[in-house]
């Protein structure tokens, strides 16, 4: 047997040097480990082996086909490493502890110019809100003074739940009741003025096209404190969209109508290519609308239980709605609505990431 095993490992190790790649060293493994293999043969020589012998004969055929299965191994090992040297030299590189290759992410528009208007808010005293997206139909209307069957409540259709009378929101106004009532003895206990932006996502039920969307968002604001005036409307409004827009901005007030604000009205600037003298950005016009707003109508204020008498008290706040979709769109000059929920990355990830 010993004889048998010399001759067959030399045979081996001449196979296993001629082997250089994976192919050749799977032939060599069937050739060798396989059941119809050279070993498997060997084992059957055993049966010629007499009796007092067998013994020691297996132990020599089994360590011998240790002995192959560990060659066969480093072999493999070492033409793998090979070839990924070849690699390598190639001028390829891998970190093998990255499962796979992934590009950086980039963060979404809209959630760029959120955040770009909660810190310009908050450094002007506002608190930032979070507010649910679903929510009931007083909040969503009712407390904003726009009763069931008001007509107003057609320009907002959206979608309804089939339980407990809730609904999608269709505008961040929606939470203005909530915000009154959270900071409400604050206002009156201690005489901090409400001062609060509730950026969201909103909801529609819209025929879609490049310019409507289901589903966008908004940033609403309201200020409430003693004296507060449509001036200071006015002031807020111009000093934020001036950061926004990096320049002096031009803003005028044009009477518009919604229930919850008395005065109301629609606030556009001074288009910023022309300057107000009219292109095609503007629609010839000088001006963009920009911003809905208004004085909040008393009986806002009422149902989120702020004192609109004379006596201690008289407040007075003001609201408004920015289109954070819109302002995204024109920031960023982004023409079709629907870029946003696309999930097209390549339109998307052209936003630096921060
Ligand atoms: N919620 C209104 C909408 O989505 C926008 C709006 C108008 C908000 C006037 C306000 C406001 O706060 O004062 O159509």
């Amino acid at each position: 047997m010993n004889e048998i095993i010399k001759k067959l490992r030399e045979q081996f190790e001449s196979n296993l040097s001629e082997a250089k790649d994976m192919d050749s060293l799977e032939s060599l493994r069937l050739d060798y480990l396989s059941k119809k293999g050279k070993l498997s043969d060997l084992m059957k020589e055993l049966s010629k082996v007499p009796g007092d012998q067998k013994k020691e004969a297996g132990m020599l055929i089994n360590s011998f086909k240790q002995e192959v299965i560990s060659r066969y191994d480093s072999k493999k090992a070492q033409i793998i490493k090979f070839q990924e040297d070849l690699l390598i030299e190639a001028g390829e590189s891998y970190d093998d502890s990255m499962p796979t290759e992934r590009p950086i992410g980039s963060y979404h528009p809209i959630t760029l110019v959120q955040r770009e208007l909660e810190d310009i808010f908050e450094s002007m005293g506002f608190d930032v809100e979070d507010y649910d997206e679903i929510v009931d139909d007083y909040h969503c209307f009712e407390a904003l003074n726009i009763p069931k069957y008001h007509p107003a409540r057609d320009m907002q259709d959206t979608y309804y739940l089939t339980s407990k009378n809730q609904l999608l929101k269709s505008h961040t106004s929606a939470a203005q009741n909530a915000i009154l009532r959270k900071y409400g003895k604050a206002l009156k206990e201690e005489g901090r003025p409400i001062r609060a932006v509730f950026p969201g996502r909103c909801f529609r039920n819209e025929a879609i096209d490049a310019c409507h969307e289901n589903t966008f968002f908004q940033m609403e604001g309201i200020m409430v404190d003693k004296d507060i005036s449509i001036s200071n409307l006015i002031y807020f409004m111009k000093t934020m969209l001036s950061q926004v827009f990096g320049k002096e901005v031009t803003v005028r007030l044009r009477p518009g109508f919604f229930p919850f604000v008395e005065p109301g009205f629609e606030l556009d600037i001074q288009c910023l290519i022309c300057e107000g003298k009219g292109c095609s950005s503007c629609k010839d016009s000088g001006w963009l609308e920009l911003c809905p707003c208004g004085m909040i109508h008393p009986n806002v204020l009422k149902y989120g239980g702020i004192n609109t008498e004379e006596e201690p008290y008289k407040y007075t706040g003001f609201a408004f709605g920015l289109g954070l979709t819109r302002l995204a769109m024109m920031k960023y000059g982004i023409k079709d609505i629907r870029t946003f929920n696309s999930g097209d990355l390549s339109s998307l990830s052209e936003f630096i990431s921060r």
